[in-house]
């Protein structure tokens, strides 16, 4: 599908976001995995959750859906049904690499696979350590499909991950709230922490690694989540809205998990105007109100150490500093390049088409110059993300521009189109 957009000249309104991406699959499959009713409000319908409610359907929990609240019958310890059919991810990274950890203590064998993106992608990295478990994993030298067996012994392990990765980090603790003796996971930096939140795990800083502690101890029990908005989702209008004269949007009870919000804190540097509110907790997760007005940025150096906190939002944050005094450079993100697409080579190529020149690194690239053509067809490589940053793009631009592939939004927010709509002043 090709989808227009004309240049916007204001913003105004108001957003509430469908739930964070991130903290739903974790509420899910807590939820799933404790012994009775536990409900969630605010759960995004996207594909990706979908896909996560489908595998645990396949398992045997029963999830109810009722207008914004979800209730998930939980079966309890190890006390999922063995599937009747291979799981389907689809074009999840996180439905695939969490149920991993979970089905690695299960006494049944289980295989999971996915769309050409998800199957291209590294597994090796949760192979190993449930491997170190004592799981029998069988792959596709190292990519989906993985065929999990039951293991003859599981065991804990001690494991410093060899990339920053949340997902493997939450693939490891959700294997070890199986065990009884504690599992360590050891980071040489911070990833984003909503499975330690939701499991109430353990996690002691020392020098500079983070270290978090799971036994049998964290085996989660019934709850009701609220779900805070999507930060990743908000930054495209967040974006939008600094970028364009005149404007104002107030984002209510969105997530700011201080793991979640260094893109903000990156904004602000660059020189946005925002105002955070901090209205609450939910199950320990902080949410609030976040308003935003036009601002005058200027692009500004980006920490290697900041990127595993502000990996997802890289490609509308180099929309930004395009549109922004200054080069805009991202080094030390080698990880860009196995997300749901390449994202360094997307962007790139996309940069190409306005005239605008670049370098490419193997763990980054550079933006240069001005933008000297408009009104172009951007591609967005099967990504939803790259399809949103360039949605913004277009909507930035004199002429207006075009995505082709725009349908991949629906993987993170199918109302990503009318949300925009209902915050395009009229004059
Ligand atoms: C996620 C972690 C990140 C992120 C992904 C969601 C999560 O991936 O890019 O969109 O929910 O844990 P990695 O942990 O593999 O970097």
């Amino acid at each position: 599908m090709i989808q227009s957009f004309n240049k916007i000249n204001r913003i105004s309104g108001t957003l509430s976001l469908p739930g964070d991406k991130s903290i739903s699959h974790r509420a899910l499959l807590i939820a799933s995995m404790a012994d009775g009713e536990s409900t969630i409000v605010n759960l995004p319908y996207g594909e990706d959750i979908k896909s996560t409610i489908n595998c645990l359907k396949l398992l045997g929990i029963k999830i109810e859906i009722a207008g914004n609240k979800t209730i998930v019958y939980g079966k309890g310890f190890k006390g999922y049904s063995p599937p009747s059919k291979i799981l389907d991810a689809g074009n999840s990274g996180t439905t695939t690499r969490l149920l991993s950890g979970i089905l690695a203590a299960q006494n049944f064998e289980s295989t999971i696979e996915g769309d050409s993106s998800l199957s291209s992608r590294p597994m090796g990295r949760i192979i190993e350590p449930l491997t170190l478990m004592g799981s029998k994993i069988k792959s596709n030298n190292g990519r989906l499909p993985l065929q999990i067996y039951p293991a003859e012994r599981f065991r804990p392990i001690n494991y410093e991950l060899p990339i920053a990765s949340a997902q493997v980090k939450s693939a490891i603790l959700l294997a070890g709230i199986h065990l009884d003796d504690e599992t360590t996971v050891i980071e040489s930096g911070q990833t984003r922490n909503h499975t330690e939140i939701l499991l109430d795990i353990n996690v002691i800083k020392e020098d500079r690694k983070i270290i978090s502690c799971v036994s049998r101890k964290n085996y989660p029990n019934t709850k009701n989540y609220f779900i805070p908005g999507d930060i990743s989702s908000a930054m495209f209008f967040i974006v939008l809205t600094l970028l364009n004269e005149n404007s104002e949007l107030l984002i209510k009870n969105i997530s700011l998990n201080p793991t979640r919000t260094e893109s903000i804190n990156l904004l602000k540097r660059m020189g946005a105007n925002m105002q955070i509110e901090v209205k609450g907790e939910s199950n320990k997760e902080v949410y609030g109100d976040l308003l935003v007005k036009s601002s005058n940025l200027s692009n500004v150096k980006i920490d290697s150490e900041i990127l595993p906190l502000i990996i997802d939002e890289i490609p509308i944050l180099a929309v930004a500093g395009i549109f922004t005094d200054g080069d805009f450079e991202i080094r030390g993100a080698s990880e860009l390049r196995v997300k749901e697409s390449d994202r360094i080579k997307a962007l790139i190529s996309n940069f190409h088409l306005l005239g605008l020149e670049t370098e490419e690194y193997p763990d980054g690239f550079k933006v240069l110059g001005k933008i000297k053509k408009s009104k172009q067809s951007f591609q967005c490589f099967g990504d939803h993300r790259i399809a949103m940053a360039f949605a913004i793009l277009s909507s930035l631009l004199k002429d207006g521009g075009k995505v082709e592939g725009f349908e991949s939004v629906a993987i993170s927010n199918p109302q990503f189109l009318d949300q925009l709509k209902s915050i395009t002043a009229k004059f």
